[in-house]
């Protein structure tokens, strides 16, 4: 095989990670998680990539048509060392993306995007992987990648090994008939400020708060995977809540402090409380590196979610998500 295309899901982190584990270089390229994290890979919004292997060149790289280049073509280019190297092979590669995500928006396109180039690459070099090998690589192209390896909740282990073998994703197991929806509200346009990777590093070195943070995130991880195979939506929610505040309360310690949230992220968030509280809609918020809110719901609450979430000033526009699959390598047709 020498060329392939595969198509990932994004994820949404309902217990979040934020902070690296290890400082030095080796630890730095094995891209390893300080937390665990747990998350829901969507039906919706993802990364269709394809690879085509060449004998000469340079690895070239183009996303929605415009070539890469810098920062964010040495990414690729790193990512594509490793699978070289693991499958014994020398060919460069073209690597074509198109993503169904708003690229660096705070909507995970990361995730989608080295989840696609883990299974497409390999594919194309003939490297034969399991899903936690697939899930160790994806990582260290973005640590959110390596939970889109697997259909629906995935739980992420922060792992012990040096080698981080074991800081992989894994699917979890919820109730019998356990479903929700996920709402993407979307509350700017454009691409955020500060990435995720830069927001961790200060974070980690600046915060008084990121102590606490990395202590207490366990009993949350273990909290939400309970409350999933208990189909328990208003323990996962509020726990999710939890995760979130505490995860943006660390950032916005930091020096100088990291706001992600636009006006209308804090407009949707206090919707979403007295939704809950006043008239007891079981809904619940969470945000990424981003100003965009997620809203974790039931399926029959998600329409009139939909219509009040998307009157608030400065809302663009509302999305509903379900519970989505694994990547798949798509068939040349295709
Ligand atoms: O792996 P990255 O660089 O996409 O970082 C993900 C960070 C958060 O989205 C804020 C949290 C998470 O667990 O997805």
């Amino acid at each position: 095989m020498s060329n392939a295309r595969a198509y990932a899901h994004t994820n949404i982190a309902l217990i979040k990670y934020w902070g690296k584990r290890g400082q030095d270089d080796a630890h730095r390229a094995l891209n390893l998680p300080a937390t665990g994290s747990l998350s829901l890979t969507l039906d919706r919004f993802g990364t269709e990539t394809e690879v085509r292997l060449v004998d000469d060149g340079e690895d070239r790289a183009s996303l929605d048509g415009v070539a890469l280049s810098g920062k964010e073509l040495g990414r690729i280019q790193t990512f594509l060392d490793l699978v070289r190297a693991r499958a014994g092979r020398t060919e460069r590669c073209v690597v074509e993306s198109r993503n169904d995500v708003p690229t660096a928006a705070g909507l995970a396109s990361s995730a989608s995007g080295f989840a696609a180039l883990a299974v497409a690459a390999t594919t194309a070099f003939e490297l034969k992987a399991t899903d936690a090998e697939l899930s160790a690589l994806a990582r260290q192209g973005s640590g959110s990648a390596a939970r889109s390896i697997f259909a629906g909740f995935a739980r992420m282990e922060r792992g012990v090994l040096d080698d981080g073998s074991d800081a992989i994703a894994a699917p979890m197991s919820v109730a019998d008939g356990f479903d929700v929806r996920l709402l993407v509200v979307r509350c700017a346009q454009g691409r955020k400020k500060t990435g995720s990777t830069v927001g961790m590093q200060r974070t980690t070195e600046t915060s008084p708060f990121y102590d606490a943070w990395v202590q207490t995130h366990a009993a949350d991880l273990d909290d939400a995977t309970e409350a999933l195979a208990a189909g328990d939506l208003n323990r996962v929610g509020e726990t999710m809540e939890h995760s979130t505040l505490k995860m943006h309360a660390s950032a916005l310690a930091a020096r100088p402090g990291l706001w992600y949230f636009a006006a209308p992220t804090v407009s949707v968030m206090s919707k979403v409380r007295d939704l809950r509280e006043d008239d007891g809609v079981p809904c619940f918020f969470t945000m990424d590196a981003g100003p965009h809110v997620k809203v974790l719901c039931r399926p029959q609450d998600a329409p009139m979610l939909v219509k009040t979430l998307g009157t608030i000033d400065g809302v663009f526009g509302v999305e509903v998500a379900g519970p989505g699959p694994a990547p798949r390598v798509m068939s040349p047709g295709e």
